[in-house]
């Protein structure tokens, strides 16, 4: 059993601790935080043992045992995920590498934090054998996760993607807009056109951010130039093969993030999550061009909360080289079940009209 740490106990934190607890080759060796909240009680709660990241005894004061300091919970891992805030996984980056531990960081570090910057579809073997990774943002895995099987099968000769992003989490109650809509940055291309480079060093992309009042998932509009003309049917088959792309078909009635959000509790996921892509099925379309290119479109939804989660988890497999991708991947959907449960969409049930054939 791998005895991962986690340094950081918020948002993503507290996922990926659930997420490894669920997995059958890992365990919590503890968990890290600054302050005794109330995630704080829910580590302990959970039964996960609670270090402290900077001083014991505001934890004493609000009666929670601590098992010790953030270095001893280094100390006693195998691997450490790092879901600290963003520049604060850089500062800790000593530490781990002072005990010797390999380190999977998060995607608000910058690139350099550590040498691979991690998707499980896209680069999982980068990964193996490095000290650190680093596991891109949610909005870069989503990106990561819908160019890796286009590019292989069809080749891609630009993306230009629009991403609507959540003002902030629903816990992140200082975080705006509160009335507008951002262009966020103004500037051209956004952040994560470079950031989707550090999977895919090769691919032209730009990318324009915008952000709006909602804290429940990012929107983007995809369009992707793709090296060769396939069906709008043949890529949709494609990409409903994904195991972390859920193509939403249009008889669900999900007509935006409030609605999945609502499906995903209902199917009873552990709060609501939904790890994989969300694309709407009936916005996959495939326009061809002269010259052998065509242009394929798509609206997808990420929860930002989520859908690092288990690319976090396959990042412990992938640094410790104890799994190849194919085992890693199928290990943590099968812990986590991703895409199953939920109604309409197990697997086997066609998001294509049932007359369709495929041409390819
Ligand atoms: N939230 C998202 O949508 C999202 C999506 C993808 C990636 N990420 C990335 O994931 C990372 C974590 O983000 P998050 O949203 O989970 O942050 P968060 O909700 O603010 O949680 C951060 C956690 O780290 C703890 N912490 C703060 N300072 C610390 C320190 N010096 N040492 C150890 N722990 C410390 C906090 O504890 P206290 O509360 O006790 O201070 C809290 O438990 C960032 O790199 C972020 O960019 C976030």
């Amino acid at each position: 059993m791998l005895r991962v740490g986690i340094n950081g106990f918020g948002t993503i934190g507290k996922r990926v601790a659930d997420a490894v607890r669920a997995q059958p080759d890992m365990t919590v060796a503890g968990v890290a935080k600054r302050t005794p909240d109330y995630e704080a009680e829910i580590a302990h709660d959970r039964g996960y043992p609670l270090f402290a990241a900077e001083d014991e005894r505001p934890f004493a004061a609000a009666g929670l045992d601590v098992c010790g300091r953030v270095r001893q919970l280094v100390a006693a891992s195998d691997v450490v995920v790092d879901a600290t805030p963003a520049g604060v996984g850089a500062q800790n980056r000593e530490l781990y590498q002072d005990l010797d531990t390999p380190a999977v960081y998060q995607g608000g570090e910058d690139a350099d934090v550590a040498p691979v910057s991690f998707n499980a579809r896209a680069n999982y073997d980068a990964a193996v054998g490095a000290d650190a990774v680093r596991v891109v943002s949610c909005n870069t895995t989503g990106l990561s996760r819908v160019l890796a099987p286009l590019d292989e099968r069809y080749g891609i000769e630009k993306v230009r993607a629009t991403l609507v992003r959540r003002g902030g989490d629903p816990s992140q109650t200082g975080r705006g807009p509160i009335n507008d809509t951002l262009p966020d940055p103004v500037s051209i291309p956004s952040h994560h056109a470079p950031d989707v480079q550090t999977v895919f060093p090769d691919l032209a992309i730009d990318t324009m951010g915008m952000k709006v009042p909602s804290t429940l998932m990012h929107t983007h509009a995809v369009n992707v130039t793709l090296e060769s003309v396939p069906s709008t049917d043949s890529v949709r088959d494609l990409l409903a093969d994904e195991d972390r792309l859920l193509l939403v078909p249009e008889r669900l009635g999900i007509d935006g993030a409030g609605k999945l959000k609502e499906y995903t509790r209902d199917a009873g996921r552990p709060r609501g999550d939904v790890w994989e892509n969300c694309i709407w099925a009936e916005s996959l379309t495939v326009e061809p061009l002269a010259d052998g290119r065509a242009d394929c479109y798509l609206f997808q939804a990420i929860h930002q909360e989520a859908d690092v989660v288990p690319e976090s988890v396959d990042a412990v497999r992938a640094i410790t080289g104890v799994a190849d991708r194919d085992v890693s991947v199928r290990r943590t959907n099968e812990a986590l079940g991703i895409g199953r449960g939920l109604a309409g969409l197990d697997p086997g049930h066609s998001v294509r009209p049932r007359d369709a054939a495929s041409d390819d």
